[in-house]
């Protein structure tokens, strides 16, 4: 099978795991602890049946949703991922460069192995930026003014990773920040040839955004070492504070599960949340974002706007996200799944997957356009009379 062959996500999942070695394969793929989360996240979307309306005029499908002010031409975009080049060379652009082609937003990871300076000229009208809050404030601040500086629409902060979390595959498989590979990976990857060569000739990929504060020349590995010191600074409500009053346009915050945090993230002046539990990478036990939408929905749908991530395979996951409450849907893994196995056009397959499944799942929800989703598409189960309910 080649990307070509791929008929949905998971087929571009196969491809990418057959790319890359054991290491890389299971940190792009791995949770925290037991990894439930995962099933967590992508089980919860069957728990909402969709209720088909026929004898639509389905003529015309239209699947274009706007957020913030913006017309994209689907309901997702990319979510912020870190450490791309490490699983294909160059890939954060590839990535920006396909969402750009696509006209959805993508979101360049504080963790990213390119320049947001490169980024917004590649796409300058699709490109967010994701901000990791670094322990030396100036650092912070800096990376807020530069991206301010480059027009970019939406600055999207990360609050869901206070520390890094328990991933025993990475332990297992001796991956650690920053990448260094075992002996035994390095024996695994000589299987993966593409993957390998790519290493061989670049090396490891650099988190290019810290480089200006650094101070001297240094290796990726140097600079890895250098990030991984600084990530993890405070987070709390008055640092966001500080960050609103420097960033001019649209926040969002990533990672609020909670309605009584939502309601704080309004009164502070946020844009819109990325309900979010990092794809269950950070705490096991979380609840799935889908879940906890309906409440977060009750508390400030009417103030913020709330997007989503984690767990979404298919485009009738984003339909049922939008019919709980989501204004906008974003995928993490499924795209970096296109982008290892075909590079740029490997991404846009991705894309080209769910814009297919969104629009046979539109036609037969007999829906034409995103902004008729809601709790009428939701199957109400007459034993649990309350269960799809918004509120
Ligand atoms: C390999 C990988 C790296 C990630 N790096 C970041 C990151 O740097 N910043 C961030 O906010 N979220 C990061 N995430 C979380 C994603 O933004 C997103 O929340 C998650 O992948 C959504 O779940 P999904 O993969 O099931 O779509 C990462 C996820 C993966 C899989």
């Amino acid at each position: 099978m080649n990307v070509d062959d791929a008929i949905n996500l998971d087929d571009l999942r196969k491809l990418a795991k057959k790319r890359l070695p054991k290491v890389i394969y299971d940190f792009i793929e791995g949770g925290a602890d037991d990894e439930k989360g995962l099933t967590v996240n992508e089980n919860a979307f069957g728990k909402h049946p969709l209720m088909p309306r026929y004898m639509v005029d389905i003529s015309t499908i239209d699947q274009q949703t706007t957020l913030f002010g913006r017309t994209y031409s689907h309901p997702f975009g990319i979510a912020p991922t870190g450490g791309i080049g490490n699983y294909h060379w160059g890939g954060d652009l590839m990535l920006a460069a396909a969402a750009r082609d696509a006209n959805i937003p993508f979101i360049m990871s504080g963790a990213a192995t390119a320049k947001m300076e490169d980024m917004a000229k590649i796409a300058p009208d699709h490109g967010w930026y994701q901000l990791y809050t670094a322990k030396d404030k100036s650092i912070s601040e800096d990376m807020i003014r530069r991206a301010a500086d480059l027009g970019l629409s939406t600055l999207v902060i990360t609050v869901d990773v206070p520390v890094s979390s328990n991933r025993e595959r990475n332990r297992r498989n001796g991956f650690g920040r920053p990448l260094r590979l075992s002996l035994a990976s390095k024996l695994d990857a000589l299987r993966r040839p593409y993957w390998f060569k790519n290493y061989m000739q670049n090396g490891i990929a650099r988190m290019a955004n810290w480089e200006p504060y650094v101070g001297r020349e240094v290796t990726a590995e140097e600079l890895g070492e250098f990030v991984a010191g600084q990530i993890h600074g405070v987070l709390d409500w008055s640092v966001i504070e500080r960050f609103r009053e420097l960033w001019p346009r649209n926040m969002v915050l990533k990672g609020v599960m909670r309605p009584d945090d939502a309601i704080r993230a309004a009164d502070a002046g946020i844009d819109g949340l990325m309900v979010s539990n990092h794809g269950a990478r950070q705490l096991d036990r979380a609840p799935s974002p889908l879940d906890v939408l309906p409440a977060i929905d009750a508390a400030v749908g009417d103030r913020m706007t709330l997007m989503l991530d984690g767990g979404i395979r298919r485009g009738s996951d984003i339909l049922t996200a939008f019919c709980l409450g989501a204004k906008f849907i974003f995928l993490g893994r499924p795209t970096l799944y296109g982008l290892v196995a075909g590079g740029q056009s490997g991404a846009t397959k991705a894309v080209s997957i769910l814009q297919r499944e969104i629009e046979l799942n539109m036609a037969q929800l007999g829906c034409t356009e995103i902004s008729q989703l809601g709790p009428d598409f939701l199957f109400q189960d007459p034993h649990e009379p309350r269960r799809n309910r918004i509120g």
